[in-house]
């Protein structure tokens, strides 16, 4: 090696120090300040998955068992079915799969896209029949799954809603012993008048609401109600908060996905969310339904990237922090932003993000202060779920990402002196718009038997932790053995 070899080696090495930011995650280890409930990340999935032309298409096959396994990664999961779908239903308690065949002239110009993406503009009338709801209860009590079933609100009568079929539906239910976690009535009813030319007033659809939850309170007394209450209607601001998104996808780059203005935007939102609820001296907590990175269906091929993961885990994040009691994932299936193929069921990155959320990250959320960075560095931290066994009850979960280009240094002085456990997930091959993730270095998928893989292999490190470029991961403290963290505090249940 000559001299100027070795100069320019140095010299490389001096702008890569340079480069390196380290940033110090001070975490308060004494009280929890919020408390999320197992069920916290959940997912939804589009009623018209019951379609007699989708079924024939489409994977999501109640009975495959790739299908049972991936649903078991994710549990314990409300699963919300329901969008725009829910209201063109009805319930047919005869076990014929007939379909009614019904040529309806759409009140407004339907503009047919790829239909896969677009399964909620379908507006015609179908039928779900009493063995596809068998399927469908029977798949989520072996997964673990709690439905939430969207009820159709436009079946009216003299202006109000008629609630014939879903009686008829809920009779079925309870002859067949069926549990369900909640109801919920109509699906973005602000849309109705676009939709069908039929718009429900809040006052009337608050009515309807007082008649399903009588129903309720007789056949399902333990069951959630979920729905727009008419003051969230009447509140512009409230209203835009509850179908929440960040960016169009359908103008969405790349680029928006590691932007930290745009990852911002979320917690003024759940704020203004959270003191208007405050203000009409409502003790509910919200919860975050339908959401993903983009509307409009999700970005094609980045929606279901690996770049989606950052979004998705600030995103809860975020609303842990905040309080948000519970995020639905839009969606399981179906969509850009869906979590699992469309024609292979195939986990996509988000899937196994989550997948790893559920294993390592627990109910009670830790105050996290980060030194600096612009938001680029984003880091929050809850007490390690230790249902799996692998890890005690006082461990931390840190959990966050690096947006810039360079690697940074995450010093954890609470823990210098502890073994850290890294689980990093790096892009699959193609970088941010790999549709693979990595952990720790080994493309997550199922196994060759079909079942979920190991997720507990971590890398030991020590503070500080080196987090490569534009990466993110979960940081165990297994030793860490605080107060916060020692005793699980019991999760105050939004279930009446
Ligand atoms: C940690 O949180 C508790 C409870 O909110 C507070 O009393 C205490 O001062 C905090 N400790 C530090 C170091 O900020
Ligand atoms: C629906 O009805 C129309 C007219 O009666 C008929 O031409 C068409 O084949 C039917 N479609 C199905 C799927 O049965
Ligand atoms: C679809 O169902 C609704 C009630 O749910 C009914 O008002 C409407 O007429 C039906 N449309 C057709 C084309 O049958
Ligand atoms: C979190 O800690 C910061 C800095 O110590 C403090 O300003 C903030 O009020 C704390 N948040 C909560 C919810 O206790
Ligand atoms: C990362 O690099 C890209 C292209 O080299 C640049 O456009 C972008 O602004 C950089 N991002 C950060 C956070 O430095």
């Amino acid at each position: 090696m000559n001299i100027y070899a070795i100069l320019l080696f140095f010299q490389k090495l001096a702008i890569c120090y340079a480069g390196t930011v380290r940033v110090t995650v001070q975490v308060n280890t004494s009280m929890p300040i919020q408390n999320v409930g197992p069920h916290f990340v959940s997912v939804a999935l589009e009623a018209g998955i019951f379609r007699e032309k989708r079924k024939v298409k489409h994977n999501f096959k109640f009975r495959s068992e790739t299908m049972q396994t991936l649903a078991k990664g994710l549990s314990p999961s409300y699963i919300r079915m329901g969008g725009t779908s829910a209201d063109f239903l009805t319930f047919s308690d005869e076990n014929v799969e007939t379909v009614r065949n019904t040529s309806w002239n759409l009140p407004y110009e339907m503009v047919e896209h790829d239909a896969y993406f677009n399964i909620g503009k379908d507006l015609n009338n179908y039928t779900m029949t009493a063995s596809m709801w068998d399927e469908t209860l029977q798949f989520m009590k072996t997964v673990g799954w709690d439905l939430i079933f969207d009820i159709n609100v436009l079946k009216r009568e003299n202006g109000k809603w008629e609630p014939s079929n879903a009686l008829m539906l809920m009779k079925y239910t309870i002859s067949k012993g069926y549990k369900l976690a909640g109801w919920e009535l109509g699906n973005e009813p602000n849309d109705f008048r676009k939709l069908v030319g039929l718009p429900i007033t809040p006052d009337t659809l608050g009515q309807d609401f007082v008649t399903l939850k009588g129903f309720l309170d007789n056949y399902f007394p333990n069951t959630l109600l979920l729905g727009p209450s008419t003051t969230q209607l009447s509140h512009k601001k409230a209203r835009e908060y509850f179908t929440d998104y960040y960016i169009d996808g359908r103008t969405a780059v790349t680029e928006d996905f590691i932007n930290p203005s745009i990852l911002d935007k979320l917690a003024p939102e759940i704020k203004l969310g959270n003191s208007i609820l405050k203000q009409k001296g409502s003790k509910k907590k919200i919860w975050l339904g339908e959401t993903s990175s983009a509307f409009g269906g999700g970005a094609p091929g980045l929606s279901n990237a690996y770049v989606a993961g950052f979004m998705w885990l600030d995103k809860l994040g975020v609303c842990a922090k905040l309080g948000i009691d519970v995020v639905v994932r839009q969606s399981f299936y179906e969509g850009h932003y869906a979590m699992v193929d469309y024609d292979t069921v195939t986990p996509f990155p988000d899937y196994w993000l989550t997948f790893a959320y559920k294993n390592f990250v627990g109910g009670n959320v830790l105050n996290v202060t980060l030194d600096q960075t612009k938001g680029y560095v984003r880091m929050y931290a809850h007490c390690t779920n230790t249902r799996s066994g692998r890890y005690e009850a006082g461990s931390v979960t840190f959990y966050g990402m690096n947006l810039m280009n360079t690697t940074v240094q995450i010093a954890l002085p609470k823990f210098h002196d502890h073994d850290l456990h890294l689980y990093l997930m790096e892009p699959g091959d193609g970088g941010l718009t790999s549709g693979s993730v990595k952990l720790n270095g080994v493309e997550l998928s199922l196994t060759e038997t079909g079942s979920l893989p190991n997720i507990y292999i971590p890398k030991t490190v020590r503070s500080p932790v080196k987090i490569p470029a534009q990466t993110f991961m979960f940081l165990v403290v297994p030793s860490a053995d605080v107060s916060a963290c020692r005793t699980d505090q019991i999760y105050k249940s939004s279930v009446p």
